[in-house]
């Protein structure tokens, strides 16, 4: 992470989103779930606006005035995200998000692969999506799965992991940052030692893009997934990132239109990809709302993002640390802004309905992390992820207002 150049005006960046300036059971709204879903700047929501209000259209297929803008719109977005992610545009396979992008893979990429004996490797950290998807292919294959553990911090345990990479595993499947421990992994040695071996590698980065750099192409992996709903865009976007061979190789996941050259009865001539794994028609505003918001997270700088939100780690953390009978749940050196944590004798969920009648806005549950929670032996814990847009008299306000509820609970 570099030091930031310039200093930013956090307040002034705040007040770009509306929603934070409303009030929730009487009290200021306190934002804190930006690992669940992003909120929205002005631009965001203007630029949604504008599409629906001047240049509607579907995309690929009208050759009239709106036709085009509304492609050049659509287009355009891929090319702003495949800058931000350093990778080329024609490997960025526009979708809904990271649960389709990881489906893709394992229906298109692993499904007809992989044989009996082959072998998946995950790890511990890995939320629903990309567990699920692959328990699914292991079922139709024959595979099996096998996990990489973490130690007392959250972290992985590299050598337990490398000890797994053993011929008959195909894939590795990892996230780059969990979203439960906030440990962000080192991805890029991790790749290069799956690649040494011949092992293709999944990059899970839902909970990386909207916080950190990203340099696709450095990385070294085979495939990387996005969300764009977690970096500050609409609902229904995310990319999947594949090496052309794969995506060359790959077969369609769905049929239909978009997806084509040429329809006959006798049989069809897919699109090139990426558009090959695009049937159907896109959520076109939502492209166009995410093409903003990669426009805004440009403009304010990964690494001020990055360093923003470290700060607000750091203070939180030490003020959390003050609270009686409070766990936190991953302390890895290298973190993103997410705080798992239990109060002793308190349960998640009333912990976190009592939070919010403070107007404090955490998740409570399992976090879609199954896994990690039977190792940790809890069926829950609490979890406040913060963003830039967050700020330091927040953290104040949620650590007075937890001091408060807890002892209601005690
Ligand atoms: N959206 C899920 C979360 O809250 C996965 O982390």
């Amino acid at each position: 992470m570099n030091a930031p150049a310039v200093a930013i005006d956090w307040n002034a960046v705040r007040a770009d989103f509306p929603l934070l300036t409303r009030e929730v059971h009487g009290k200021p709204l306190i934002y804190f779930d930006s690992a669940n879903t992003g909120q929205k700047p002005e631009a965001v929501i203007a630029a949604v606006d504008d599409f629906y209000r001047r240049h509607n259209a579907n995309v690929s297929r009208a050759v009239h005035a709106l036709g085009t803008e509304a492609t050049e719109a659509y287009e355009g977005a891929r090319t702003k995200l495949a800058k931000f992610l350093n990778v080329r545009a024609d490997e960025l396979v526009l979708c809904s998000g990271t649960t389709f992008a990881l489906n893709l893979v394992a229906y298109s990429w692993a499904l007809p692969r992989l044989r009996p004996g082959d072998a998946i490797v995950l790890t511990r950290m890995e939320h629903h999506a990309n567990i699920v998807p692959w328990q699914l292919v292991a079922q139709r294959t024959g595979a099996t799965i096998k996990v990489a553990e973490i130690d007392e911090l959250g972290q992985l345990d590299l050598p337990q992991l490398y000890s797994l990479l053993t011929p008959e595993v195909k894939l590795l499947a990892l996230t780059h940052v969990s979203n439960v421990l906030g440990t962000v992994n080192p991805v890029r040695e991790i790749c290069r030692e799956a690649r040494k071996r011949g092992i293709v590698s999944l990059i899970d980065g839902s909970q990386a893009a909207p916080h950190r750099a990203l340099d696709i192409a450095a990385i070294g992996c085979d495939f990387y997934a996005i969300t764009g709903h977690k970096m500050n865009g609409p609902t229904g976007t995310g990319a999947l990132w594949a090496r052309r061979e794969h995506l060359a190789q790959m077969p369609p996941f769905l049929g239909g239109g978009e997806m084509i050259k040429e329809v006959r009865f006798e049989g069809t001539v897919f699109n090139d990809a990426p558009h090959k794994f695009e049937a159907g028609t896109p959520n076109i505003a939502g492209f166009v709302g995410l093409g903003a918001a990669v426009d805004y997270l440009s403009a304010l700088g990964m690494s001020h993002i990055e360093a923003r939100e470290q700060a607000l780690l750091d203070y939180a953390t030490r003020a959390l640390s003050e609270v009686p009978g409070l766990r936190i749940f991953g302390r890895a050196p290298e973190k993103a802004a997410v705080i798992s944590f239990l109060v002793e004798g308190a349960h998640a969920h009333d912990l976190a309905t009592l939070l919010d009648l403070e107007g404090v806005a955490i998740r409570s549950g399992h976090h879609c992390a199954h896994p990690l929670m039977h190792h940790f032996g809890v069926p829950a814990t609490c979890r406040a992820s913060l963003a830039y847009y967050n700020t330091f008299d927040e953290v104040d306000a949620f650590v007075a207002a937890l001091t408060k509820v807890r002892t209601l609970l005690a």
